[in-house]
């Protein structure tokens, strides 16, 4: 197994997940572990991540030296060179100059690391890499027992290797997709630099997990709240799995979910699955508690405050309801918290990342609950979620559907929420939902559905002038959103085709009084999030 060694970037998960995707089994930790743990840890190769610090000055995390004394390799990653270079006797030097986003890199020489792995030759015969690069500072002068690996104009060793010692490092990020051959060479490093085998498996995380959870929770009670999104949805399967009945799944309708959600939820799980539901309906108590306010983060805060006291309310009546059979009452609240999720909410263990969006299902619940917390896809990608999913038997169309925030609809009206706007927005978004899936790209024979990780409608509260027969109208505007993303940290808006944009315009115009306007969202993440809030 692979140790990641984490110093805070933003995307240090996205190494995991790289590493995962070559079918080897890897965890992360933060860089400040002890030198004891890491060589009870075993691995069979560790990587440095990033660090979110612009520069290296800015702060002065080290690797632990256990690391160094392991005899396994190394690869260091953005802030994880600049550390190597430090610690062993090169040098690292501030810069004014900071390179962001796109660079070609130059490899040099020939490294077990890259060779052969490049985009393009160029006529001299160098190999040419497209990298993402995020930086500030440089390193000038490399360690005893390096040689250059990689180049950029403006930043002459933007890789290094010692060979000899299985160390390797590169100024860019290979585990973002705008790196194109990132996977490759991370790939070429847990596989053939460390020796790792491509054996881990989903089937075998069912068992683990299945086994974990009987472990954890006994023959104690669980309550879970059921969102009708993938994550919640593939945590109930899970948990379902492992101790059946002893699981209570609290369906929440805040007044913000979609169009017929709530029946298709209570079908699959009560109807197909046999697992007990219970059905709330709390929409006028989040609405009113909504009432009046705008900012993104107070919303999302009373949204998830509203979640914690309708699941409170819920846990008490289950214990009271609890029989002479029971244990008791329900001692565990279980979450469909995902590895993003944790990583984005500031919440992590291993975490020094900055806060996004604080994320209503993660972070500071179980104090107030007095529950115990269960979360057993805490360690899972969205895909490795999915295939989970699949593992469980859940229907292929739920488990590949698109991902659905917590807050729901709650994101997806800027401002102030109200119930006839998420009327409004449930319709527009249901229509646009439908035609994506209605409408196959003859390329590849998928549906727009399929051919976008994530697409909605977004209710924007400003009223524009339209006109309808013989008439003015003055109303609402909604855009539309759709993105194409592996990861859901970086995104790239999708090119859908403009007669399934005219349809669904004209669709939503026409089918829902009160909007007269959509639009097209045409921002890619970073600079923009996914959701509007
Ligand atoms: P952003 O907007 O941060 O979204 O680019 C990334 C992904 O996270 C989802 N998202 C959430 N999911 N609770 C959730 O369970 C939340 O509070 C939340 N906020 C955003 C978003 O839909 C996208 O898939």
């Amino acid at each position: 197994k692979i140790l990641i060694l984490d110093f805070g970037s933003q995307v240090t998960q996205l190494i995991a997940r790289r590493v995962r995707e070559a079918h080897v089994y890897c965890e992360i930790h933060p860089n400040d572990v002890s030198d004891a743990f890491i060589r009870e840890f075993k691995p069979k190769g560790i990587i440095l991540s990033g660090s979110h610090a612009s520069t290296y000055e800015e702060h002065d995390l080290r690797a632990p030296q256990a690391v160094w004394d392991s005899g396994v390799p190394v690869l260091g990653i953005c802030y994880g060179m600049f550390t190597m270079t430090v610690q062993l006797g090169g040098e690292v030097e501030a810069s004014t100059h900071r390179e962001f986003g796109y660079a070609e890199v130059r490899a040099h020489g020939h490294t077990r690391l890259l060779d052969g792995i490049e985009d393009h030759r160029t006529p001299e015969g160098h190999g040419m890499l497209k990298v993402w690069m995020s930086h500030g500072d440089k390193v000038t002068a490399l360690p005893p027992g390096f040689k250059l690996m990689a180049s950029t104009p403006s930043c002459p060793i933007a890789g290094m290797a010692d060979e000899a010692r299985g160390y390797y490092a590169v100024q860019f990020h290979p585990e973002v997709t705008h790196t194109v051959q990132g996977r490759a060479l991370l790939e070429r490093f847990v596989l053939q630099i460390c020796g790792c085998g491509a054996d881990w498996v989903m089937r075998d995380h069912v068992e683990k997990a299945v086994q974990r959870i009987r472990e954890q929770v006994g023959s104690e009670e669980v309550i879970l709240g059921l969102s009708g999104g993938v994550d919640s949805s593939v945590a109930a399967a899970l948990i379902h799995r492992a101790i059946g009945d002893q699981l209570t799944c609290v369906f929440v309708d805040h007044g913000l979910l979609r169009l017929d959600e709530g029946k298709a939820v209570m079908e699959m799980f009560a109807g197909r699955l046999h697992a007990k539901v219970v059905h709330v309906d709390a929409s006028a108590q989040f609405l009113g508690q909504l009432a009046g306010i705008s900012d993104p983060e107070a919303k999302r805060k009373i949204i998830g405050r509203e979640f914690v006291e309708v699941f409170q309310a819920e846990a008490a009546k289950l214990k009271d309801a609890g029989g002479a059979a029971s244990s008791g009452g329900a001692k565990w609240l279980a979450q469909g918290t995902i590895y993003p999720d944790v990583i984005e909410s500031g919440g992590a263990k291993t975490k020094k990342a900055t806060t996004i969006k604080s994320h209503h299902n993660v972070g500071g619940l179980p104090e107030t609950l007095g529950l115990k917390l269960l979360e057993p896809l805490r360690d899972l990608f969205k895909d490795e979620v999915r295939e989970l999913g699949v593992e469980l038997g859940l229907p292929h169309d739920m488990v590949y559907r698109h991902p659905f925030p917590g807050p729901g609809l709650g994101v997806r009206i800027l401002g102030e929420v109200k119930r006839e706007f998420a009327d409004l927005l449930r319709r527009a978004d249901a229509i646009f939902i439908e035609e994506l899936r209605a409408t196959i790209d003859p390329a590849s024979g998928k549906s727009w559905y399929e051919l976008t990780s994530q697409a909605f409608a977004v209710f924007l509260p400003v009223k524009s002038v339209g006109v309808m027969g013989d008439g003015r109208t003055y109303d609402y505007v909604v855009a539309l959103r759709a993105v194409q993303t592996s990861d859901f940290m970086t995104a790239d808006w999708a090119e859908l085709p403009f007669g399934l944009l005219k349809k669904v315009s004209s669709r939503i115009i026409n089918e829902v009084r009160g909007i007269n306007r959509v639009t097209y969202d045409v921002s890619s993440k970073p600079p923009a999030t996914i959701e509007w809030e």
